[in-house]
């Protein structure tokens, strides 16, 4: 299957802002090659390469997207195009037998979603979807705390996507569009929502959300508030909102019934937490615990990491993603962040957007039997 002196081809589709990281991890990867590019427009395409400082000097450009699916030195397809494309794109690269990285959202209705699941599922490739904030030591950390029962069991779990985006974004042309961003949640806040599932490792049952509007030039609500009814009972809370006066935040919350997770500190009641004991076992080598005070002189645990603050895709985590995609691909098994665990973020998502528009009236899910 390799392609070009024995390494997997990589093809790009949409090269804008977020694809220039995806080829730059592509190219740090010791097992693929960036064989091809494909846009709108030539000149546009390699005007980007410039404009994002990606050096690729061997790749063919083509304006053509079977012409991307025809190539034998394409291996693997990367969909970083607006999001009205994703679905179409990603059925056809699995038609036409690639390994596909989707980038979020991966369909924008069921029927999409549903396309993609069975396209994927009869031709049997490796896929991977762009949740990246999974590779993030911080929430690494703060799944791992949970998965080794230092949190208890989950009682509440909140994580908030709060971005003030405008037309200082490549993308803003489309993604204020209806058709091209559609909703918060499809367009930034799936981030949070997928958090808040990997995280808790709780599955929504329920859902119900209102929205609002405050952002000029969109097309759509620029803010979302969702209350979920999690499988063990537990509640959780996601916020996703262009509309606040603040630097970009990505907060998480987990609330179990021994200790919780506030953002950066670690806090109890009754049973302390003993930080010692907690670094002795902490995993993530990127993560280091303090014993601290909150503001009001109470006990807890500061985690000193670099916290999930940036919307700039260079500070995304994309070459894990890129990592693992490769890895599966190689030893022939699934990614963790497959088209078909992704469609249960974006189920939440359609889901919390369908409540809103209806007022408040609580969805159930699974959306999709
Ligand atoms: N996972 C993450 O953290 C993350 C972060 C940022 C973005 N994203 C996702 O990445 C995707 C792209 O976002 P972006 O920020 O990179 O936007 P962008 O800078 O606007 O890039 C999109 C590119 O797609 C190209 N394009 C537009 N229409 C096309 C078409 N019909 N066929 C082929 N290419 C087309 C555009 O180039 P031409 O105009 O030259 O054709 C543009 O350069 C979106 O789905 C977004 O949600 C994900």
């Amino acid at each position: 299957m390799p392609t070009r002196d024995g390494k997997l081809g990589v093809g790009v589709s949409g090269v804008g802002w977020c694809a220039s990281q995806h080829i730059a991890a592509f190219q740090r990867n010791p097992h693929t090659v960036v064989t091809a590019l494909h846009g709108r427009d030539e000149a546009r395409v390699r005007a980007n390469l410039t404009k994002y400082g990606v050096s690729l000097t061997e790749v063919r450009v083509t304006t053509s997207y079977d012409d991307l699916l025809a190539s034998p030195d394409v291996d693997i397809v990367s969909i970083t195009t607006p999001n009205q494309f994703h679905a179409d794109q990603a059925v056809r690269a699995a038609q036409a037998g690639k390994h596909l990285v989707l980038e979020k959202p991966t369909g924008l209705d069921a029927g999409e979603l549903v396309r993609i699941r069975d396209a994927v599922r009869q031709a049997g490739v490796r896929t991977i979807v762009s949740f990246e904030l999974r590779y993030h030591p911080y929430l690494q950390f703060a799944t791992w705390l949970r998965t080794s029962g230092w949190l208890g069991e989950i009682r509440f779990a909140r994580v908030q996507y709060l971005s003030r985006v405008t037309d200082w974004y490549s993308g803003w042309d489309w993604v204020r569009t209806r058709e091209g961003g559609r909703s918060h949640l499809l367009a930034a806040g799936c981030h949070a929502v997928d958090a808040l599932r990997w995280c808790s490792g709780r599955e929504p049952e329920r859902v119900s959300a209102f929205h609002t509007h405050f952002t000029a030039g969109y097309e759509w609500p620029t803010s979302i508030a969702v209350n979920l009814v999690l499988d063990n009972g537990a509640l959780g809370h996601v916020t996703s909102s262009t509309d606040f006066m603040m630097p970009y935040a990505f907060p998480i919350e987990l609330m179990g019934d021994r200790a919780t997770l506030r953002h950066d500190l670690i806090q109890w009641l009754d049973t302390p937490v003993d930080p010692a004991g907690l670094a002795d076992v902490n995993p993530i080598a990127a993560v280091r615990l303090e014993p601290a005070t909150d503001s009001g002189g109470r006990p807890a645990i500061r985690i000193r990491t670099e916290m999930p603050g940036s919307a700039d895709v260079s500070h995304h985590p994309f070459q894990a993603e890129m990592d693992e995609l490769v890895a599966c691909i190689l030893e022939g098994r699934d990614t963790s962040i497959d088209v078909f665990e992704a469609q249960k973020t974006m189920e939440i998502c359609l889901a919390a957007d369908r409540s809103a528009a209806l007022g408040g009236q609580p969805v159930s899910l699974p959306l999709i039997a």
